[in-house]
Protein backbone atom coordinates (compact mmCIF):
# COMPACT_ATOMS: atom_id res chain seq x y z
CA UNK A 1 0.00 0.00 0.00
CA UNK A 2 1.21 3.44 -0.63
CA UNK A 3 -0.76 6.24 0.86
CA UNK A 4 -4.00 6.22 2.96
CA UNK A 5 -5.90 9.23 3.55
CA UNK A 6 -9.53 9.43 5.12
CA UNK A 7 -12.04 11.31 2.59
CA UNK A 8 -14.00 14.01 4.93
CA UNK A 9 -17.03 13.49 3.73
CA UNK A 10 -17.38 9.66 4.61
CA UNK A 11 -16.31 6.84 7.01
CA UNK A 12 -15.10 4.67 4.53
CA UNK A 13 -10.89 5.15 3.49
CA UNK A 14 -9.92 5.79 -0.05
CA UNK A 15 -6.58 3.79 -0.25
CA UNK A 16 -3.91 4.49 -3.31
CA UNK A 17 -2.41 1.16 -4.08
CA UNK A 18 -1.11 -0.55 -6.99
CA UNK A 19 -3.98 -2.36 -8.99
CA UNK A 20 -4.26 -6.29 -8.14
CA UNK A 21 -5.37 -8.83 -10.11
CA UNK A 22 -8.67 -8.98 -8.78
CA UNK A 23 -8.92 -4.92 -9.54
CA UNK A 24 -9.58 -5.74 -13.11
CA UNK A 25 -13.37 -5.77 -13.73
CA UNK A 26 -13.49 -2.77 -11.80
CA UNK A 27 -10.49 -0.81 -14.09
CA UNK A 28 -12.15 -1.80 -16.81
CA UNK A 29 -15.65 -0.17 -15.68
CA UNK A 30 -14.34 2.90 -14.61
CA UNK A 31 -12.25 3.65 -18.08
CA UNK A 32 -15.48 2.76 -19.76
CA UNK A 33 -17.50 4.76 -18.27
CA UNK A 34 -14.85 7.53 -18.52
CA UNK A 35 -14.83 6.52 -22.93
CA UNK A 36 -18.71 6.96 -22.68
CA UNK A 37 -18.34 10.61 -21.82
CA UNK A 38 -16.45 11.10 -24.83
CA UNK A 39 -15.03 14.45 -23.67
CA UNK A 40 -11.58 13.29 -22.33
CA UNK A 41 -10.26 10.33 -24.29
CA UNK A 42 -10.02 9.18 -27.52
CA UNK A 43 -11.49 5.79 -27.07
CA UNK A 44 -15.18 5.38 -26.34
CA UNK A 45 -15.30 2.31 -25.33
CA UNK A 46 -12.77 -0.12 -23.57
CA UNK A 47 -11.85 -2.66 -26.42
CA UNK A 48 -10.28 -4.75 -23.58
CA UNK A 49 -11.74 -8.05 -21.90
CA UNK A 50 -11.76 -8.35 -18.18
CA UNK A 51 -9.56 -11.39 -18.73
CA UNK A 52 -7.29 -9.09 -20.88
CA UNK A 53 -7.17 -6.45 -17.76
CA UNK A 54 -6.45 -9.56 -15.67
CA UNK A 55 -3.95 -10.77 -17.75
CA UNK A 56 -1.98 -7.47 -18.08
CA UNK A 57 -1.85 -6.81 -14.70
CA UNK A 58 -0.52 -10.25 -13.63
CA UNK A 59 2.21 -9.94 -16.19
CA UNK A 60 3.14 -6.27 -14.90
CA UNK A 61 6.75 -5.78 -15.52
CA UNK A 62 6.60 -3.93 -12.23
CA UNK A 63 9.92 -2.29 -12.35
CA UNK A 64 9.01 -0.31 -14.91
CA UNK A 65 5.46 -0.42 -15.43
CA UNK A 66 2.76 0.51 -12.88
CA UNK A 67 -0.92 0.89 -12.76
CA UNK A 68 -2.40 2.77 -9.34
CA UNK A 69 -5.66 2.50 -8.43
CA UNK A 70 -8.06 5.27 -6.03
CA UNK A 71 -9.92 2.51 -4.38
CA UNK A 72 -12.87 4.03 -2.29
CA UNK A 73 -14.31 0.85 0.05
CA UNK A 74 -13.24 -1.97 -2.56
CA UNK A 75 -14.61 0.29 -5.30
CA UNK A 76 -12.04 1.60 -8.25
CA UNK A 77 -12.40 5.26 -8.21
CA UNK A 78 -9.11 6.44 -9.68
CA UNK A 79 -6.98 5.02 -12.38
CA UNK A 80 -3.23 6.24 -13.33
CA UNK A 81 -0.94 3.99 -15.77
CA UNK A 82 2.70 5.02 -16.27
CA UNK A 83 4.22 2.29 -19.07
CA UNK A 84 7.49 2.88 -21.02
CA UNK A 85 6.62 4.90 -23.21
CA UNK A 86 6.77 2.98 -27.05
CA UNK A 87 5.79 -0.44 -24.95
CA UNK A 88 9.27 -0.41 -23.70
CA UNK A 89 9.98 -1.51 -27.25
CA UNK A 90 13.04 -0.33 -27.71
CA UNK A 91 16.35 1.04 -26.48
CA UNK A 92 15.57 4.54 -27.07
CA UNK A 93 12.59 4.87 -25.39
CA UNK A 94 13.72 3.44 -21.85
CA UNK A 95 14.12 6.31 -19.95
CA UNK A 96 10.22 7.90 -20.86
CA UNK A 97 7.55 6.65 -19.12
CA UNK A 98 3.77 7.65 -20.69
CA UNK A 99 1.01 8.37 -17.84
CA UNK A 100 -3.00 8.11 -18.53
CA UNK A 101 -5.16 9.24 -15.75
CA UNK A 102 -8.87 8.59 -15.32
CA UNK A 103 -10.74 9.69 -12.10
CA UNK A 104 -14.86 8.41 -11.35
CA UNK A 105 -16.75 11.34 -12.60
CA UNK A 106 -18.37 11.10 -9.14
CA UNK A 107 -15.00 11.75 -7.49
CA UNK A 108 -13.64 14.53 -9.42
CA UNK A 109 -12.13 17.87 -7.82
CA UNK A 110 -12.08 15.81 -5.04
CA UNK A 111 -7.51 15.86 -4.75
CA UNK A 112 -7.62 12.44 -6.31
CA UNK A 113 -5.95 12.53 -9.64
CA UNK A 114 -3.20 14.83 -7.09
CA UNK A 115 -2.68 12.05 -5.17
CA UNK A 116 -2.42 9.61 -7.95
CA UNK A 117 0.36 12.13 -9.67
CA UNK A 118 2.02 12.52 -6.87
CA UNK A 119 2.93 8.98 -6.24
CA UNK A 120 3.35 8.04 -9.64
CA UNK A 121 5.80 11.16 -9.91
CA UNK A 122 7.83 9.71 -6.26
CA UNK A 123 7.40 6.05 -7.95
CA UNK A 124 9.12 7.31 -11.85
CA UNK A 125 11.77 8.89 -9.85
CA UNK A 126 12.99 5.66 -7.88
CA UNK A 127 12.68 4.03 -11.01
CA UNK A 128 15.59 5.98 -12.83
CA UNK A 129 12.98 7.40 -15.10
CA UNK A 130 14.17 10.80 -16.58
CA UNK A 131 10.66 12.00 -18.24
CA UNK A 132 6.87 12.06 -17.85
CA UNK A 133 5.19 12.34 -21.19
CA UNK A 134 1.44 12.55 -22.03
CA UNK A 135 -1.07 13.78 -24.45
CA UNK A 136 -4.14 15.37 -23.69
CA UNK A 137 -7.23 17.69 -25.66
CA UNK A 138 -6.78 21.18 -25.75
CA UNK A 139 -10.58 21.47 -24.18
CA UNK A 140 -9.78 19.71 -21.06
CA UNK A 141 -8.91 22.71 -18.54
CA UNK A 142 -9.05 20.02 -15.54
CA UNK A 143 -6.62 17.82 -16.74
CA UNK A 144 -4.06 20.49 -18.45
CA UNK A 145 -4.38 22.41 -14.95
CA UNK A 146 -3.56 19.39 -12.76
CA UNK A 147 -0.56 18.87 -14.74
CA UNK A 148 0.70 22.03 -15.13
CA UNK A 149 0.83 22.35 -10.99
CA UNK A 150 2.91 19.29 -10.83
CA UNK A 151 5.25 20.77 -13.44
CA UNK A 152 4.44 19.26 -16.84
CA UNK A 153 4.75 21.94 -19.86
CA UNK A 154 3.25 22.14 -22.73
CA UNK A 155 6.13 20.81 -25.75
CA UNK A 156 4.02 20.60 -28.88
CA UNK A 157 0.55 20.70 -29.92
CA UNK A 158 -1.32 18.69 -33.12
CA UNK A 159 -3.95 21.51 -34.51
CA UNK A 160 -7.37 19.75 -35.11
CA UNK A 161 -6.16 16.52 -34.54
CA UNK A 162 -9.35 15.01 -32.88
CA UNK A 163 -13.45 16.10 -33.53
CA UNK A 164 -15.90 16.13 -30.85
CA UNK A 165 -19.10 16.32 -32.04
CA UNK A 166 -18.65 19.61 -34.23
CA UNK A 167 -15.48 20.96 -32.47
CA UNK A 168 -12.22 20.32 -33.30
CA UNK A 169 -9.68 19.75 -30.75
CA UNK A 170 -6.00 20.31 -30.51
CA UNK A 171 -3.94 17.46 -29.01
CA UNK A 172 -1.57 18.87 -26.88
CA UNK A 173 1.32 17.20 -25.95
CA UNK A 174 3.21 17.56 -22.43
CA UNK A 175 6.16 16.35 -21.21
CA UNK A 176 8.23 16.60 -17.03
CA UNK A 177 11.60 16.24 -16.64
CA UNK A 178 12.35 14.26 -13.49
C1 LIG B 1 -8.31 15.08 -15.05
C2 LIG B 1 -8.70 14.27 -13.82
C3 LIG B 1 -7.93 12.97 -13.82
C4 LIG B 1 -8.33 15.08 -12.56
O1 LIG B 1 -8.63 14.31 -11.43
P1 LIG B 1 -9.26 14.97 -10.13
O2 LIG B 1 -9.32 13.94 -9.08
O3 LIG B 1 -10.52 15.64 -10.48
O4 LIG B 1 -8.12 16.06 -9.80
P2 LIG B 1 -7.89 16.89 -8.48
O5 LIG B 1 -9.15 16.98 -7.71
O6 LIG B 1 -6.71 16.35 -7.77
O7 LIG B 1 -7.45 18.28 -9.08
C5 LIG B 1 -8.28 19.00 -9.93
C6 LIG B 1 -7.68 20.39 -10.12
O8 LIG B 1 -8.36 21.03 -11.20
C7 LIG B 1 -8.81 22.31 -10.74
N1 LIG B 1 -9.97 22.65 -11.54
C8 LIG B 1 -11.26 22.33 -11.34
N2 LIG B 1 -12.03 22.83 -12.31
C9 LIG B 1 -11.20 23.49 -13.16
C10 LIG B 1 -11.39 24.20 -14.38
N3 LIG B 1 -12.60 24.34 -14.93
N4 LIG B 1 -10.29 24.70 -15.00
C11 LIG B 1 -9.07 24.58 -14.48
N5 LIG B 1 -8.83 23.90 -13.32
C12 LIG B 1 -9.88 23.36 -12.68
C13 LIG B 1 -9.07 22.10 -9.28
O9 LIG B 1 -9.10 23.33 -8.58
C14 LIG B 1 -7.86 21.25 -8.91
O10 LIG B 1 -6.71 22.04 -8.84
P3 LIG B 1 -6.00 22.46 -7.44
O11 LIG B 1 -5.55 21.19 -6.80
O12 LIG B 1 -4.86 23.34 -7.88
O13 LIG B 1 -7.06 23.17 -6.64
C15 LIG B 1 -10.22 14.02 -13.78
O14 LIG B 1 -10.88 15.23 -13.90
C16 LIG B 1 -10.70 13.06 -14.86
O15 LIG B 1 -10.61 11.84 -14.71
N6 LIG B 1 -11.23 13.59 -15.96
C17 LIG B 1 -11.77 12.75 -17.02
C18 LIG B 1 -10.71 11.88 -17.66
C19 LIG B 1 -9.53 12.70 -18.11
O16 LIG B 1 -9.65 13.86 -18.48
N7 LIG B 1 -8.37 12.05 -18.13
C20 LIG B 1 -7.16 12.68 -18.61
C21 LIG B 1 -7.09 12.61 -20.10
S1 LIG B 1 -5.56 13.27 -20.71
Amino acid sequence: MLSLFKRPKSESQLIIREAKIKDARGIIKLLNSVGREKLYMVSESFNWTEEEERQLIKNLDRTKDLILVADYGGEIVGCLTLFRYYGGRSPKVQHIGEIGISVDARFRNMGIGTKLFEEAINWAKSRGYEKLSLSVFSTNEVAIHLYKKFGFVEEGRRKKQFKIGDEYVDEVLMGLFL
